[in-house]
């Protein structure tokens, strides 16, 4: 019977879908003891290397080589989200590992956030809520989303989900992605641009595109000086996307008017100078926690790994080569 172990903390955690399917589907569903969080690649090498598992189903800790080696009998890795910078594909492919992880399931839930965080920057609803709570009564006056430019650095799957959402506020919609969809961009009418001049004409600017060596600091000095004064930021993507250093030297000295960041370089981000901010809004990465979105990535991480034991070919496992090479499948 194929061993599931389930290094992620979230999986399960909020659905309980996918461990009902799996086990439904006779599989053995383990999970790591909460004794040994947080997890480092270190303490998981050595977990998986005493649990032996056929599956690992991983969340944010990091999956490097020495993880992926430890494991004799790892097939897959199935990430319990999108992202998979934490995984070292390179390294799975080599050892004919198949990596999954879960587009598409939280989509809706990261660009309601996203726009959430807008309204947030624009109309200063949390500093106007923890005031008035303390007795104030300032008028806080902000401006309106609709009358906005907003530039949106990436137009994959959670892109468009804020692409469609800022239609319905009319806002002015400016876009930068490394493989623009010109036809998208006609039928949405909105227009790609520069990522430069995205920056120096946007009012708030969005990030969704994934971690890569190419997209790491992608938002640094050069990026922060181009912006506006009254220019907001949101950060839903991952931390590494901005020089988390420098973003906090122009917010404090308000060379940028706001930010809102759910993701960080380091998580719990304990020591960021970001936190100390007035001018930011930080939540604890939590753009695809809604029970819808739980549910269907809790379900699809468990499809997925089905699909993949039983010899499919799933798409949404990332390097699908590796199941044609049937090395470890
Ligand atoms: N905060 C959260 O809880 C949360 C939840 C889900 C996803 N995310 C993050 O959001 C990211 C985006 O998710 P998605 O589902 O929209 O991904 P996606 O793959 O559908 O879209 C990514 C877009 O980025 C573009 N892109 C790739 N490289 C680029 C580059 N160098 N420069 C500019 N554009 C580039 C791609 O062309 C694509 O359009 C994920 O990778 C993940 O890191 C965060």
């Amino acid at each position: 019977m194929p061993d599931i172990l389930v290094s992620s903390r979230s999986f399960g955690q909020v659905s309980a879908i996918g461990q009902e399917i799996l086990e439904g589907a006779g599989l053995s569903v383990r999970r790591v003891s909460s004794e040994d969080r947080p997890l480092d690649a270190e303490k998981l090498e050595r977990i998986v290397g005493k649990a032996k598992p056929d599956v690992l189903l991983a969340g944010a800790e990091p999956v490097p080589r020495a993880v992926l080696a430890a494991a004799p009998k790892l097939r897959m890795v199935q990430k319990h989200g999108v992202g998979v910078d934490n995984i070292d594909l390179g390294a799975a492919t080599e050892l004919g590992i198949a990596v999954g992880n879960a587009p598409g399931t939280n989509n809706r839930a990261v660009a309601d956030l996203t726009i959430g965080f807008m309204l947030n920057l624009l109309r200063s609803i949390v500093p106007a809520a923890v005031s008035t709570k303390a007795g104030g009564w300032e008028r806080f006056i902000g401006h309106e989303l609709g009358e906005a430019t907003v530039g949106v650095i990436g137009t994959g799957r959670i892109g468009r989900e804020v692409i469609q959402r800022l239609k319905g506020f009319g806002s002015s919609i400016l876009a930068y992605d490394a493989y623009p969809d010109a036809s998208y961009a006609d039928a949405q009418g909105f227009q790609y641009v520069s990522l430069e001049e995205l920056l120096s004409v946007s009012d708030v600017i969005t990030l969704h595109v994934p971690l890569m060596d190419e997209t790491r600091n992608l938002i640094g000095r050069s990026e922060l000086e181009r912006m506006k004064p009254s220019a907001v930021l949101v950060n839903i993507a991952r931390g590494e996307l901005i020089d988390e250093a420098a973003l906090a030297e122009w917010l404090s000295g308000r060379r940028i008017a706001g930010a809102a960041i759910d993701v960080f370089a380091t998580e719990p981000p304990q020591a960021s100078p970001l936190l100390k901010l007035e001018n930011v809004i930080a939540t604890p990465h939590i753009g695809a926690y809604t029970h819808e979105a739980m549910d269907a990535m809790s379900r699809s991480c468990a499809e997925t790994i089905l699909g993949v034991l039983s010899g499919g070919r799933p798409a949404n496992v990332l390097n699908p080569e590796v199941l044609s090479r049937g090395d470890r499948t």
